[in-house]
């Protein structure tokens, strides 16, 4: 089977990490999200979490040679050789060319761009109510996806966390530079032909299915 390099395309909520996850599963696929790789860089207090860090909390964008970098290093270990599962990457032109020119450095290219659409006053009711586990990472929403027990994780029983980028002003800044920076992807995509367009108003299972049928359908 060809690699697949798979770009999940969406604003902040749409739900990227959420089908990620599960995804990598049954694809056997890594995921690859840059937001994921700079929060534990910040845990565990890096240079790379600490410059991140400054805009993070903001809601500014990490600038694209600090990104590009980190995407480079990840991409050339051994269990990206079958493809990957990129989340939140890439967010600007700059950042889509760059991801073109590295894969083309394995001969290989992007397969398909899922662009999981959802609209911004919903984008915003996702953020606000959506807990996260401590342990494996896995997300909760108050309403929309709720654990059995509240703050607790159904898969490990670990306890669950608010991310520090969710405060409401962080959450609209987001929103606005997603609007401004990274939604000019879509036509850069559709133009290269890669863009599968997923309606990300419907339940988490529903989206599932569309995903993955727009992935298996790629070549
Ligand atoms: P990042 O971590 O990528 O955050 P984001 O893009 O803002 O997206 P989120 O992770 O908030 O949303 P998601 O789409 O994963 O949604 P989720 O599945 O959690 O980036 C954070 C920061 O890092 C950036 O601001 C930037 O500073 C930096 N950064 C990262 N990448 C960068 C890059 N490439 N360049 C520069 N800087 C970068 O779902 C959200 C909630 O909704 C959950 O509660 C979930 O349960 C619920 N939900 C999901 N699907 C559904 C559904 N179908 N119905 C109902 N509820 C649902
Ligand atoms: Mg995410
Ligand atoms: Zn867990």
């Amino acid at each position: 089977m060809d690699p697949k390099f798979v770009v999940l395309m969406g604003g902040p909520g749409a739900g990227k990490g959420t089908q990620a996850k599960r995804l990598q599963v049954e694809l056997q696929l890594p995921q690859i999200s840059t937001g994921d790789i700079f929060r534990e860089n910040l845990k565990n207090e890096t240079e790379l979490g600490k410059l991140a860090k400054t805009y993070m909390d903001k809601g500014e964008l990490v600038p694209d040679e600090v990104t590009v970098a980190m995407v480079r290093d990840r991409i050339s270990r051994p269990d990206c050789a079958n493809g990957v599962l990129f989340d939140g990457f890439p967010r600007t032109i700059a950042q889509a060319d760059a991801l073109g020119a590295l894969l083309a450095e394995f001969g290989a290219q992007v397969t398909v761009v899922p662009y999981i659409h959802v609209a911004g006053d919903v984008l915003l009711q996702r953020l606000a109510g959506r807990w996260t586990c401590t342990q494996c990472g896995h997300m909760y929403h108050i309403l929309f996806n709720p654990p059995q027990t509240p703050g607790v994780c159904d898969l490990d029983g670990a306890r669950l966390y608010q991310r520090e980028d969710d405060t409401e002003e962080t959450q609209r800044r987001r929103i606005d530079v997603y609007f401004a920076q990274t939604a000019p992807l879509i036509d850069y995509y559709r133009q290269k032909g890669l863009l599968a367009e997923i309606d990300g108003e419907q339940s988490i299972d529903a989206v599932y299915e569309a995903l993955k049928q727009a992935i298996d359908q790629a070549a």
